[in-house]
């Protein structure tokens, strides 16, 4: 069994916070264990819930149809949340939740090593830019070692304001720029490491 395969039957059984009582499916997100580019929502909706798969709603469409502009596909990357089981009635996740489910996450990171970090909406923000405002930063990265961290609007957050969703499809058509930069000049890596503490040492952008 791949390592991922792995994670996502021990995320099946998760019992670490109450999301995983009221939940239907767990969505530990999909995409192949290689992905360049992973793309980090907030936590599953309904839709998620229902078929236990990341962005599959309103906002997973106009995901994709992001995607299809900048000539990727979903299958070319890695798409999941910071949270893996749905708020009940989409409320936001508690911190509580998100301390629970961080470790998912950290793995999936650490499996999958992606070149391009992209952040949807202000709680996967919060992991890589602690204490920013994502109307402030979106479309702005920082580079550590090998890996760009972009924090941008999220998709859902897009399609109810207007001047987001310009915002959103600017910043989103520079993942390919950013991607082809971080493997053009690698770096050589002190420490392959990335604990939350270290990302909170390092200057911003
Ligand atoms: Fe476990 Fe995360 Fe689901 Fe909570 S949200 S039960 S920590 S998988
Ligand atoms: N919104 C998210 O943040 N994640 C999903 O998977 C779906 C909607």
């Amino acid at each position: 069994m791949g390592r991922l395969e792995e994670l996502n039957r021990e995320i099946a059984s998760c019992r670490k916070c109450n999301l995983g009582y009221s939940r239907t499916n767990p969505v530990p997100g999909e995409g192949p264990e290689d992905a360049e580019i992973m793309f980090i929502g907030e936590a599953p909706g309904f839709h998620e819930d229902r078929l236990g798969r990341p962005f599959v709603g309103a906002s997973g469409h106009f995901l994709d149809e992001l995607l299809e502009e900048i000539g990727l596909s979903r299958d070319q990357v890695f798409i999941t949340n910071v949270v893996k089981c749905r708020p009940p009635g989409n409320r936001d996740p508690k911190p509580e939740e998100l301390a629970a489910c961080a470790p998912y996450l950290d793995e999936q990171i650490e499996i999958i090593k992606p070149k391009v970090i992209v952040t949807l909406g202000r709680f996967s923000m919060e992991r890589y830019f602690p204490g920013e405002s994502i109307s402030k930063i979106h479309g702005r990265y920082k580079r550590i070692g090998n890996t760009v961290y972009l924090p941008l609007f999220h998709p859902a957050a897009a399609l109810r304001q207007r001047r987001w969703k310009e915002d959103l499809r600017e910043d989103f058509h520079k993942i390919p720029e950013l991607l082809k930069m971080v493997k053009e000049n690698p770096v050589e890596e002190e420490e392959e490491s990335g604990s939350n503490d270290e990302y909170q040492q390092l200057s911003l952008f």
